[in-house]
């Protein structure tokens, strides 16, 4: 089977913020307890953070990471995670039913995000608390000193203000489900006074307001539309969260639902160029897709934990496994968000450790890279630069999730300099080999750099603590360039990166 692609060096997309490549840690089973921080582990350094994690965290380059949640914030006091350890309130936290022994607080991750080579992006409570505890928040971290707060950092040893940049105003406002859940109405009303009073504090900050939790929510794309009406000047973002499963067992029909995927961003710029046309504006919000991944496997593991109604330390709760499947699914939603970098700026994969994560831990034993740490790896390693536009022809499929499915899908990014062009490439046939053939316009000279498959006779194959690589990336050379194109066989059912210089 063929599958053409255009692509001409000149009909670029967008410049990808490199903060598409961003990540997300929520005090929620065991991401932070057991998964960054383990004092007594034998990798762990005089913080108590493991450095196997660092390692395999800093080899991901994220550029900023999303923290404490998730559902997580909107009953959290930040105030509980500050001051002397010892002196740290115990509390439930009531989106996971788990007890919060509070040992890491903002400062502590912080120093985590330095070690790792990430940058805070902080999310404040607007469910339970609101206004005064932000812009409280925002003083601690962020004023230099000379005030109640920022002297409350110093004296518990912080020095230098944190200068955290990037805030998200709450968390999934939209959902019933979320502590001090709002109508669209009341949450852009709190959202922009909220926002105001921070940017009083510091003009330059950049604000995110919740969007959708999903776009089968109800209120979708209604809630958008109010939330930005309130709060359009005052935002910089809107954010979106989408996860993605495979329970009825149909990889075509899975593998599809990354056209809703684009459906849920080319709605949603609609609905952000509709107020920006209402508020007679200049500026144009961009979507922060701050939580995507797929979330399915834990599942009845994490009803089974919840039924015992136990409130345990750090359970082991959304620990999926990925599969070879996944793969192609994670690789799938990535070129969607390359493809669709002029809306989508800022995107965060849910979550960075044991919790719905590319990297697992055992307590006091290694740490490994879960089969969807490869596609993510790769797109934040080579995915920086412009977004080139493709034309591509190839056979489709049908499916209940949507028609005319191609069974390549692909994305395209030149460097900076503008010495590398990668392409991105998923094969989603199950059975055929698909033939790349891409017409190269304006890459004279091109040669092929490198070329790297992921492709396994099992859908289902995992990578566990005991064989951490069953599912892997190789280099493979059959990709070459012959009359200024570039043509490449890209097995059923695989993953590649093909680098051109
Ligand atoms: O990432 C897991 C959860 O998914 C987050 O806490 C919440 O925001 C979303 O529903």
């Amino acid at each position: 089977m063929k599958a053409n692609v255009i692509v001409h060096r000149d009909f670029q997309v967008a410049s990808i913020d490199p903060r598409l490549y961003s990540s997300f840690l929520e005090h929620l089973g065991r991401a932070v307890y057991g998964g960054i921080y383990e004092p007594g582990h034998p990798t762990a350094d005089e913080d108590g953070f493991r450095r196997d994690v660092i390692d395999l965290v800093r080899q991901l380059d994220t550029p900023y990471c999303r923290y404490p949640g998730g559902n997580f914030v909107s009953a959290y006091d930040w105030q509980d995670g500050i001051g002397p350890r010892s002196e740290r309130p115990v509390r439930l936290d009531l989106a996971w039913r788990t007890r919060e022994s509070n040992q890491i607080g903002v400062n502590e991750f912080v120093d985590w995000c330095k070690k790792a080579k990430t940058e805070p992006m902080l999310a404040v409570n607007l469910g339970s608390r609101g206004l005064d505890s932000a812009r409280n928040f925002l003083e601690y971290c962020n004023h230099p000193g000379g005030t109640y707060w920022s002297d409350l950092r110093r004296k518990h040893g912080w020095e230098a203000p944190h200068n955290v940049k990037l805030w998200c105003l709450g968390n999934e406002m939209d959902g019933p489900w979320q502590v001090g859940h709002k109508s669209a109405h009341e949450y852009g009303r709190l959202a922009d006074e909220t926002a105001k009073a921070m940017r009083n504090f510091d003009k330059s900050l950049e604000l995110v307001v919740c969007g959708s939790s999903h776009s089968d929510m109800k209120t979708y794309p209604d809630w958008e539309a109010e939330v930005l009406n309130e709060c359009y000047d005052s935002a910089d973002y809107i954010s979106l969260h989408m996860y993605f499963a495979n329970r009825e067992k149909n990889t075509l029909n899975y593998l599809a639902r990354t056209t809703k995927l684009d459906r849920y961003i080319t709605t949603i710029g609609g609905v952000i160029d509709y107020i920006k046309a209402k508020k007679r504006s200049k500026k144009t919000i961009g979507i922060s897709f701050d939580e995507w991944n797929v979330w399915y496997h834990s599942n009845q593991q994490d009803k089974d934990i919840l039924a015992k109604n136990e409130w345990p330390d750090a359970p082991h709760l959304l620990e999926d496994v990925y599969n070879f499947e996944d793969v192609l699914q994670v690789g799938g939603i990535l070129n969607t968000f390359i493809r669709r970098s002029d809306r989508v700026r800022i995107a965060c994969i849910a979550q960075l450790v044991n919790v719905i994560a590319p990297i697992m831990t055992e307590n006091n034993g290694p740490a490994w890279r879960q089969t969807i740490y490869y596609p993510f790896y790769f797109a934040s390693k080579y995915g920086r630069g412009s977004a080139l536009q493709l034309i591509t022809d190839a056979p489709t499929y049908d499916c209940d999730e949507a028609d005319d499915v191609p069974y390549l899908d692909a994305s395209a990014v030149l460097s900076d300099d503008g010495q590398t062009l990668t392409f991105f490439v998923v094969n989603r046939h199950p059975q055929n080999a698909l033939d790349l053939d891409a017409q190269l316009d304006g890459f004279a000279n091109a040669r092929v750099l490198e070329q790297v498959e992921m492709t396994h006779p099992d859908l289902q194959a995992v990578n566990t603590a005991r064989q951490p690589e069953t599912v892997v990336p190789v280099k493979v050379e059959n990709a070459k360039i012959e009359d200024g194109r570039l043509r490449a066989a890209l097995k059923p059912q695989s993953y590649s990166v093909i680098r051109l210089s």
